[in-house]
């Protein structure tokens, strides 16, 4: 049985696939990625991933979506069918079921830290405050499993919502109200943080290129950052791509998602670190940047509050259209599958994952530093969540590329990109054998740091 879904508007599926990558990869991993790792040299690398893994995948994961006209499970069922192909490249249909469940498990955890922050700002708890209060007050967030529990309940619910309305009343409806209005927000951060800030350090922190700070755990980093931060990998794309109506340009769509999902990290980079220069604290805070160090930026300037509040805001509406994408293509197959109402399948999307997302709320405080992981593995859960999406996208995605490029044929590749013969070359190489390579290389260099 396939969909009989297409969205309503040529634009949607651009406004969704964008909804999808632009989250917190960009917002709260790529500044911080970037400033760990050498910022301009991050970037460098981080531009050649896009290139010749992101892009291409990218291309191949819409493309396997629109030609199955079903959810990822489904779809790969029936391609490996109709290709007479191994029934075992229903595997990617599996891996990106798991890898979704896993990603909102602890991504909704995290967006959850951002209700609490809105929340603050608003009420100028953190008015006032300096570097011991912000780093203590993120502290007692993260030691409390109530409230941990309770912002992570309200986001996933709040995005189960917005699913379980259908694909056309929830999903088309909530981002075309959404998006336009967190484009607004982020020009106004962007406003403020050169008004407020001091852009031009930001600029040399972020754009300039020391060749010596190219390395490999950089490369490491821009390889994983690549495929989360596009959504790859994870079925969303496939999903999404399923509904895309058949005339709409695949490449020039594709290209599009990068080039946008790219442009917000680097204004989202930029503003922040404009924000943390001018008010003289520290870039590299990791994870923390945007908990810790931000908040004390904003309540430090005139109107912070309310402008920090506002930008907490942005980051929720940013995760919840990512978090939406995480849930759509496992409810799709629960419906096609199991015939279960979209409803019933939404919310055992939903359950399945905030239980799952409890490994991460307690991974902050009660096993902190001893659980049953710890004894196993040496990490806590949250790291085995991070640790599980690191294998799971890249995965899912050197499969995508493999079958895209070596089970299609050459027509029904013409017939879905419909582009001049000599970029369908360049992608059809790209995703045989470069694309692969260079996630198989990551990947086996990586494997002995893991354990190291
Ligand atoms: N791309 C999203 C972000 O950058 C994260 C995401 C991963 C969304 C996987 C959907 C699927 O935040
Ligand atoms: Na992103």
């Amino acid at each position: 049985m396939s969909t009989n879904n297409i969205w309503t508007h040529k634009g949607t599926f651009l406004l969704a696939a964008v909804g999808s990558a632009v989250g917190l990869g960009n917002l709260w991993r790529f500044p911080y990625l970037a400033g760990e790792n050498g910022g301009g040299a991050f970037l460098l690398i981080y531009i050649v991933t896009l290139c010749i893994v992101g892009v291409p995948i990218l291309i191949a994961e819409i493309l396997l979506g629109r030609s199955s006209r079903r959810s990822p499970i489904m779809g790969m069922r029936f391609l490996s069918r109709t290709h007479n192909a191994s029934r075992a490249w229903e595997s990617i249909g599996w891996l990106s079921a798991a890898a979704a469940l896993i990603i909102l498990s602890f991504y909704s955890v995290i967006a959850g830290w951002a209700l609490h922050y809105t929340w603050r700002m608003l009420t100028g708890a953190l008015a006032n405050a300096d570097a011991e209060l912000a780093s203590s007050s993120f502290q007692s967030l993260l030691a409390s499993p109530s409230l941990l529990t309770l912002y992570h309940t309200l986001f996933i619910a709040a995005s189960g919502l917005i699913v379980g309305l259908g694909v056309h009343r929830g999903i088309e409806n909530g981002l075309r109200l959404m998006m336009p209005a967190l484009l607004a927000i982020l020009v106004v951060i962007l406003a403020y943080s050169v008004m407020h800030g001091n852009m031009p350090a930001a600029v040399d922190f972020l754009l300039t290129l020391q060749l010596s700070d190219l390395s490999f755990e950089g490369w490491l980093a821009a390889m994983g950052q690549s495929f989360f931060t596009l959504s790859l990998g994870m079925g969303a794309l496939m999903a999404y791509g399923a509904y895309m109506p058949g005339e709409i340009s695949l490449s020039r769509t594709a290209l599009a998602i990068v080039v946008i999902d790219t442009v917000v990290a680097l204004i989202a980079g930029l503003a922040i670190f404009a924000l943390v220069f001018g008010a003289s604290l520290d870039p590299a805070e990791g994870p923390g940047l945007m908990f810790i160090t931000l908040p004390l930026a904003f309540v430090e300037m005139p109107g912070g509050s309310l402008v920090g509040a506002v930008f907490f805001i942005l980051v929720l509406g940013a995760a919840i259209s990512s978090a939406i994408s995480m849930i759509e293509p496992v409810a799709a197959f629960l419906v096609e599958r199991f015939d279960l109402t979209r409803a019933q399948s939404v919310t055992a999307m939903v359950i399945a994952s905030w239980t799952l997302g409890l490994l991460t709320v307690f991974s902050f405080n009660v096993w902190s530093s001893d659980s049953p992981f710890h004894d196993l593995l040496g990490i806590n859960a949250f790291q085995l969540m991070e640790l599980l999406t690191h294998i799971l996208m890249p995965l899912g995605g050197l499969m995508v590329a493999l079958f895209a490029g070596w089970a299609l044929t050459h027509g029904e590749i013409m017939k879905e990109l419909r582009t001049s013969e000599g970029w369908l070359h360049t992608w059809r190489f790209l995703v045989r054998f470069i694309s692969p390579a260079a996630v198989a290389f990551v990947f086996l260099r990586a494997i002995p740091q893991i354990d190291g």
